[in-house]
């Protein structure tokens, strides 16, 4: 577990420099998710999957990751994270994919739905 904090911490520093100059709203918002999930060149899974391309990607299809069931079948059934699909996830996440293998943030405010989503379009490339 030590190993993942520590790599969970290492994916935080290392990916802000990459943040510095990006959509300073969604950068902000992304905040609660880099703990947990890294973005940019370079970003690997840590105890989340790395959130590279995943605007427009299938749910639960990030390399190398272990997804939970719920995750996993939510992709088989053909969930795509389009905008929609992940503003509904965002809002809210335990209601959209019961199942999720832990309690996950959730966003209350649409714009920063909206931003964060925008500055996630920042990393298209896997
Ligand atoms: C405490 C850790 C944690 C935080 C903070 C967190 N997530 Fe997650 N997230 C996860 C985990 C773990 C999964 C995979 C869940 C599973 O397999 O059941 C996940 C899954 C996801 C997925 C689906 C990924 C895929 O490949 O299908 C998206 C999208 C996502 N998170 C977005 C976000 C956003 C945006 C934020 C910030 C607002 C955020 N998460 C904050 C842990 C976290």
């Amino acid at each position: 577990m030590s190993r993942l904090i520590t790599a969970a911490i290492v994916a935080m520093l290392t990916a802000s420099p990459a943040l510095a100059n990006d959509t300073p709203r969604g950068e902000t918002v992304y905040k609660k998710c880099v703990a947990c999930h890294a973005v940019g060149k370079g970003a690997k899974n840590t105890i989340a999957p790395t959130l590279n391309g995943i605007v427009g990607a299938t749910a639960g299809t990030r390399p190398g990751f272990r997804y939970s069931k719920a995750v996993t079948r939510a992709g088989a059934n053909g969930l795509v994270w389009n905008d929609r699909n992940l503003a509904e996830f965002m809002a809210s996440p335990m209601k959209f994919l019961p199942g999720l293998r832990m309690f996950h943030v959730a966003l209350k405010d649409e714009s920063d739905i909206r931003s964060v989503i925008d500055y996630l379009k920042q990393f298209p490339d896997q």
